[in-house]
């Protein structure tokens, strides 16, 4: 089994990278062999696993994409047993000037990952906040996608655009590509325009709503500032126990 996972939405701060570590994370604590790979060139998800520590002047996730090393000898260990990771930083900025001119500027993940060939049960895709070739690539990539969408007022626009382009791709690209839900973010149940919100979008996009929310949680967003997932950082919170019933929602939906 091998399934591939991009986490994508080209808002910033919805939670894509707090989702992409701590689902990834909770997948290997299940005993999920699972490759994290940091596609923003802001390493948010690198930085948040403590992984930049140790990366200075090393190939990372760019030196792989534009094909000058294995992807295979950019993968690094990390806290968790289950869990490697591909980092990243700035060195990711020029990629999308420099994939202009190449002829498969959109299949090279899909390439990329190929190579790896069944050695992980699940791979997680973190995105940039665009729409742009990297996101792309990991639409074109992935078996499924899963689009955090934070509970606020303006919580639904913009989402036409990427559902757009998630259609573009299936019918160019990858016909497989699946939307596997979306997650609803930063739920503060004691603020009534995050119920109203939940409920608008369980309106328009029924069972394309998962059944996990995340809650608002202040231990989600200390984690990374001591570059540890939420399972290792306080297990107890209630932001712990939203990304393991997360993983369970994607391990019960199987492959
Ligand atoms: N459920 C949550 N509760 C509290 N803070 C959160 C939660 N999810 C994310 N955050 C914080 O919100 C900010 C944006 O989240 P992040 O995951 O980086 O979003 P994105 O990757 O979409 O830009 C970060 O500071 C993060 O720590
Ligand atoms: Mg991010």
């Amino acid at each position: 089994m091998n399934k591939i996972i991009c986490i994508a939405n080209q808002k910033g701060g919805v939670g894509k990278t707090t989702t992409a570590v701590n689902l990834s994370a909770s997948l290997a604590a299940a005993g999920k062999k699972t490759l994290l790979i940091d596609a923003d060139s802001q390493g948010n998800a690198t930085s948040g696993l403590g992984i930049d520590r140790i990366l200075h002047g090393q190939s990372n996730f760019y030196h792989a994409m534009i094909g000058q090393v294995t992807l295979d000898s950019v993968i690094v260990e990390t806290a968790l047993p289950n869990l490697h990771m591909v980092p990243s930083n700035q060195d990711l900025i020029g990629m999308e000037v420099e994939f202009v001119h190449l002829e498969d500027r959109e299949v090279r993940l899909r390439k990329l990952l190929q190579s790896m060939n069944g050695s992980y049960d699940f791979i997680i895709i973190d995105c940039p906040p665009s729409l742009g070739f990297m996101t792309v690539n990991a639409l074109v990539a992935a078996h499924a996608l899963i689009v955090p969408l934070q509970c606020e007022y303006y919580a639904l626009e913009g989402l036409s655009y990427l559902l757009n382009t998630v259609k573009l791709v299936k019918a160019n690209l990858n016909p497989g590509l699946s939307l596997d839900g979306i997650l609803l973010t930063m739920f503060d149940a004691r603020n009534s325009l995050a119920h109203r919100v939940a409920e608008d979008v369980r309106k328009h996009l029924g069972n394309k709503v998962l059944k996990t929310i995340i809650p608002r949680n202040v231990r989600l967003s200390e984690s990374p500032s001591h570059g540890l997932p939420i399972i290792l950082y306080d297990v107890k919170s209630r932001g712990a126990f939203a990304y393991m019933a997360l993983a369970e929602e994607i391990l019960r939906r199987g492959t």
